[in-house]
């Protein structure tokens, strides 16, 4: 089985998000329309993630469509981060509608859905729901997983449906650097004005792997 040829499947990028004692969200690329008559669609989340839970109990959540322009950083603090441990939202711009939280920067517009079921996929839950409002905000160019990957350098964690592993081996003898919050692997020593460049935290995140 080559997995490579999942590389080749298109996607686009996504911030699911929703609210119960606090605004909550993460990144996701797994977003599919599935009907267009009061239209239905699908989104597929680890079943770890802390969205998963909240959207779990309060049966409704928002997506947020990213664009090309979007900040790379708001995409690191919500595909790397949990919002259980930190306040995703806090110091960035976002919108309240419906009662959801909706990133309203350099998006390209917005849905907001109700669960009508959910599909146990094993590691993830597929999340099948109901549009129940929805936007075009503007018109600038949806970002694709492709981008994301090339333009923008990112990669996605263990826990992404589309998560496929990447080996690089080290030089012998040399040091390995982990970030503790995204897990990039970095190759010999680390200064301390080093900034992760997947996830932009600093130097302190790196443990030393021996
Ligand atoms: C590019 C990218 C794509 C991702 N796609 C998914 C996805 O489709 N489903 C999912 O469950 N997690 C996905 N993730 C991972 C979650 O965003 C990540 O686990 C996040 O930290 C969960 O946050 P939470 O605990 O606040 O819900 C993706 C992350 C990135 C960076």
């Amino acid at each position: 089985m080559n997995k490579n040829i999942f590389k080749d499947i298109n996607y686009g990028m996504y911030i699911i998000s929703s609210k119960d004692e606090k605004n909550v969200g993460c990144v996701i690329n797994t977003f599919t329309q599935l009907t267009s008559k009061n239209p239905i669609i699908s989104i597929c989340l680890n079943k770890d993630n802390y969205t998963n839970k909240v959207i779990k109990k309060t049966k409704k959540f928002a997506v947020s469509i990213l664009s090309e322009k979007f900040d790379s950083n708001i995409i690191a603090k919500f595909g790397f981060q949990s919002s259980e441990k930190i306040n995703k939202f806090e110091n960035i711009e976002y919108q309240i509608i419906d009662d959801m939280p909706i990133l309203n920067s350099n998006t390209c517009g917005y849905l907001i859905c109700e669960i009508i079921d959910i599909i146990d996929v094993e590691s993830h839950d597929l999340f099948i729901a109901r549009v129940i409002e929805c936007e075009k905000t503007n018109d600038l160019i949806p970002m694709t997983y492709k981008y994301y990957h090339e333009v923008i350098k990112g990669t996605a964690p263990q826990k992404a449906s589309t998560y496929i592993e990447e080996k690089t081996e080290p030089k012998k003898e040399q040091e390995i650097y982990i970030c503790d919050i995204c897990g990039y692997v970095h190759y010999g020593p680390i200064t301390d004005d080093f900034i992760c460049p997947i996830c932009g935290v600093n130097s302190s995140h790196f443990k030393k792997n021996i």
